[in-house]
């Protein structure tokens, strides 16, 4: 079983993905990690995200390494190596943040990506979070979400999650940073962010986490019953 949940960023989707893998004993996946995992790889070997055959050659001979394990209490999230090296925080740097839409326009960045996804599958249920989960990667899921909240409402609660990482984060720049993201993402030709027919559209600028995550959990187990009977 895939719960697919997708939406812009900070709309809320990673921690509600984890709060519903926990309810549900399901394994947690940001796929958002791998797409900034291989920029973090690329930008550290110096390949530039405009040559496409230079990002292309290089994925030849990447290897990811996919596992998943819990931290505290939490559900089994998934956990990554590149080449054998766990990229750790390096995946919330503005550096990577920066350049991450840029290779993940890169269609064979997502093929190489997707196929990774699909193969979690075999690994047991799973709740997927990311951009093109219920259009691309699990299209047949009956269980698809699409989060969104007002744009000033995520631009302040990724200021918030900047601040307490330690970092100074000026709402208007945090604000900046992110329609630019959203805007590759919604306008690259090859998986663009974009709601799922069947999925189920939740605003999340007036809800916290646990609201949103049981009114996905209520969602999926009628949805559940529905096809069981
Ligand atoms: O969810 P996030 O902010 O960690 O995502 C990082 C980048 O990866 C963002 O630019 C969107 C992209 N992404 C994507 O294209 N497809 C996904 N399934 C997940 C993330």
């Amino acid at each position: 079983m895939v719960i697919a949940i997708d939406g812009p960023s900070a709309s809320g989707k990673s921690t509600v993905a984890r709060l519903v893998a926990e309810a549900l004993g399901f394994l947690h996946v940001d796929t958002g990690a791998m797409y900034r995992a291989v920029a973090w790889k690329m930008l550290g070997d110096g390949v530039d995200s405009a040559d496409a055959a230079a990002v292309v050659r290089r994925l030849d001979t990447l290897r990811m390494d996919l596992d998943f394990s819990a931290e505290n209490d939490g559900p089994r999230t998934l956990r990554l190596r590149l080449d054998g090296a766990d990229p750790g925080g390096d995946l919330r740097s503005p550096r990577v943040e920066r350049a991450v839409s840029a290779f993940a326009a890169i269609p064979e960045v997502r093929t190489w990506c997707v196929a990774r996804q699909r193969e979690l599958a075999s690994r047991g249920d799973l709740v997927v979070e990311g951009r093109d989960i219920g259009t691309v990667v699990f299209p047949d899921t009956p269980y698809k979400f699409f989060l969104d909240a007002r744009p000033e409402v995520r631009a302040r609660r990724r200021a918030a999650e900047r601040e307490s990482a330690g970092e100074l984060a000026a709402v208007a720049h945090v604000a900046r940073d992110m329609t630019e993201r959203d805007r590759l993402d919604r306008s690259r030709t090859v998986a663009p962010l974009r709601v799922a027919e069947d999925a189920c559209r939740l605003d999340t600028s007036n809800l916290d986490a646990r609201g949103v995550a049981d009114l996905v959990l209520r969602h999926v187990r009628s949805r559940h019953a529905a096809t069981a009977s």
